[in-house]
């Protein structure tokens, strides 16, 4: 199956993005091991297939396993193309925060990884998925449809103070107790089941004036927020980041080639942050593991995107990308 003939529009509409800038810091080479913890569409590992020819290895995974697929059926047909038929790869359906341990139980060490976090394309255009306020859809927001509770459990669930805190720590929305007072007045009448009922609730907490001057949906800080929460967004991050820790210090003690751990010593490691909520941990993590002598950092400052590519792919105007290097033991630094 060829991913790109057979996927829909908004598949083929997908643009990874930094794609140059990411291939540039992890720096894949022939033989090497990539793990793309958020496969998404298969865009960065398809542009980086070529690159770890017929005797390299990928591991791809992603919560979404409708996107596994297609990633998987897209970075085969890129590795085909290259002449890289030989290349192995490995389909993980998870969460990243999952895949440390899945890589260690199998004794796979990888060279680079990256993780571009949040929703792929086609996941918020798919009005089934109950990402978007901009068409009615049921309320689910699950990146994994096969698992947990959906933003209209959450949202029928929590309590009023509850729910104002989640919005306000999630979304950074100022009228957060005002938002969930009035959602818990209308799910008194009817539960809120579907994007655009809960799009007009929050809209009618918003004073008239203010919502008429914001230059963003007054809704959009209360979606961002249930999706977070929805799919643990910050928790699986934060494991992430933990095992990264972790992987760092199990390579930088153990003899080159007997680390144990997910990161092979000098592996090359990226992520990819859409707003500041996943940014500053991804930033004060990596400064703290090299003030500590784990890792070298490969960005001083975020990598942004350019003006041509800003303008012609709105979410790389929020995309910052971070990396850094795994310290081999004994290295000169
Ligand atoms: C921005 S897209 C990735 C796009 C991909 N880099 C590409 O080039 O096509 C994000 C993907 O990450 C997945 N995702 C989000 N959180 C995840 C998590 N905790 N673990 C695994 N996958 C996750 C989503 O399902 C989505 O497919």
């Amino acid at each position: 199956m060829n991913g790109r003939a057979s996927g829909s529009k908004s598949d083929r509409a997908h643009i990874p993005v930094l794609c140059d800038e990411v291939v540039a810091l992890l720096d894949p080479q022939a033989g090497e091991t990539y793990a793309d913890g958020t496969a998404g569409l298969g865009g960065h590992a398809a542009a980086i297939a070529p690159l770890l020819g017929p005797s390299g290895r990928i591991v791809l995974n992603d919560l979404d396993p409708g996107n596994l697929e297609k990633a998987t059926a897209r970075v085969r047909a890129a590795a085909d193309e290259a002449g890289a038929d030989g290349l192995e790869i490995i389909a993980v359906h998870g969460s990243f925060a999952a895949l440390p341990a899945e890589l260690e139980s199998r004794g796979i060490r990888v060279d680079c990884f990256l993780a571009d976090l949040g929703f792929a394309s086609n996941q918020v255009d798919d009005p089934e998925r109950g990402l978007s306020f901009q068409a009615e859809g049921p309320l689910d927001m699950r990146l994994d449809p096969t698992r947990g509770e959906t933003a209209a459990d959450l949202v029928n669930r929590l309590e009023e103070r509850d729910l104002a805190d989640l919005i306000f720590r999630f979304g950074e929305e100022r009228l957060s107790r005002r938002i969930a007072q009035k959602l818990v007045e209308a799910r008194r009448f009817d539960p809120i089941h579907t994007t655009t009922r809960l799009a007009d609730i929050v809209r009618s907490a918003y004073p008239v004036a203010m919502a008429r001057k914001s230059r963003i949906h007054p809704a959009t800080r209360t979606f961002q927020a249930l999706r977070i929460a929805v799919n643990g967004e910050l928790d699986h991050l934060d494991r992430l980041l933990q095992a990264i820790e972790r992987g760092s210090e199990a390579a930088r003690r153990a003899p080159e080639g007997e680390t144990g751990s997910w990161l092979a010593c000098g592996a090359r490691v990226g992520i990819i942050a859409f707003h500041s909520l996943e940014d500053r941990p991804v930033k004060q993590s990596f400064v703290d593991f090299a003030s500590r002598d784990l890792v070298d950092r490969l960005t001083r400052k975020p990598i942004v995107a350019g003006d041509a590519e800003a303008s012609g792919n709105p979410r790389a105007r929020s995309a910052k990308l971070r990396g850094v290097r795994v310290v081999c033991p004994g290295s000169s630094r």
